[in-house]
């Protein structure tokens, strides 16, 4: 496995893989990579001949400034692991390789960015967005892994990708879980033992929403949740939220075998957590 830290580099390897005729996996992460990070790239390994993973934390996708400097950083178990796993290349930049230049490109994805994660995180997906093109620009993979873990994170890349052409397959794989349920992500290494202890009714409730989803109006199952929620001392409830899982619009009329998303964020302490579950009526 190589690890490169230039822009420069990583596309002559890109482009060199491809002249000797092998298609190229690309998983972008910003590193303190877990289990999930890995069934993306064995994902990306048996569908492609030379997979890539990038290991970015990307300052613009933070709106908490406080958040980005306690983002977890494990860049030598992050290496081990991708060994490991059988990863080609690994493309390691610093921020002034990333952003020579400050972001002036502002997309317009309509309401899709407006709702839920960028309601509370605003320009947290322009940053996303814009380093996702950059990477997918420099690296031009045949295909690009992402977790629905980041359920509106994948509604965008997917609507990025479109509005900007680019010739890529976005392939959506499945949220890993612990055990217990908890959707496996790097925040998790931040919460304490009582906070890990209470973090799986996270999931629960998303799997009992479900369920309540045949049995109630929506504006009930969402109160019903809001309520357990914040009765958790461990917990504060930012949003919970029913969207079509498509448009992510707010859903408030259950249409029969139309998909929807439940997706919710907590605080536990200020470790902020993510999940979501999609079902239909
Ligand atoms: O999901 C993530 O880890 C990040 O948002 C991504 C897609 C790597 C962009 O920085």
């Amino acid at each position: 496995m190589i690890v490169i830290r230039t822009v420069n580099e990583i596309q002559l390897f890109a482009r060199n893989e491809k002249e000797n005729g092998k298609k190229t996996g690309f998983v972008p992460t910003m590193g303190a990579l877990h289990k999930g990070h890995i069934m993306l790239v064995e994902q990306a390994l048996k569908e492609n001949d030379s997979v890539i993973v990038s290991i970015f934390v990307n300052p613009v996708q933070f709106n908490n400034p406080t958040d980005l400097v306690k983002y977890p950083r494990t860049l030598k178990s992050d290496l081990e692991l991708l060994e490991k796993a059988g990863c080609h290349c690994v493309f390691h930049p610093e921020v002034e390789e990333m952003y020579p230049e400050p972001v002036t490109h502002f997309y317009d994805f309509g309401e899709l960015d407006k709702v839920m994660e960028g309601k509370f995180r605003p320009g947290h997906f322009n940053g996303v967005a814009t380093i996702v093109k950059k990477l997918l620009d420099i690296v031009i993979p045949h295909k690009a892994y992402f977790g629905q873990k980041d359920y509106q994170q994948l509604v965008i890349i997917k609507t990025m990708v479109k509005m900007e052409e680019m010739p890529v397959n976005i392939v959506s794989c499945p949220t890993i879980r612990e055990a217990d349920g908890l959707a496996m992500s790097s925040r998790n290494m931040r919460l304490n033992d009582k906070q890990r202890a209470e973090a799986p009714l996270i999931y629960k409730i998303l799997k009992q929403a479900s369920l309540w989803y045949d049995q109630m109006s929506i504006n009930a199952l969402i109160q019903k949740v809001e309520t357990i929620i914040n009765d958790n001392p461990e917990m504060q409830l930012e949003y919970f939220e029913i969207s079509d899982s498509e448009t992510l619009e707010p859903v408030r009329q259950k249409i029969r075998d139309k998909d929807v998303v439940a997706c919710i964020a907590v605080y536990m302490g200020d470790v902020r957590l993510i999940d979501n579950i999609v079902f239909n009526y």
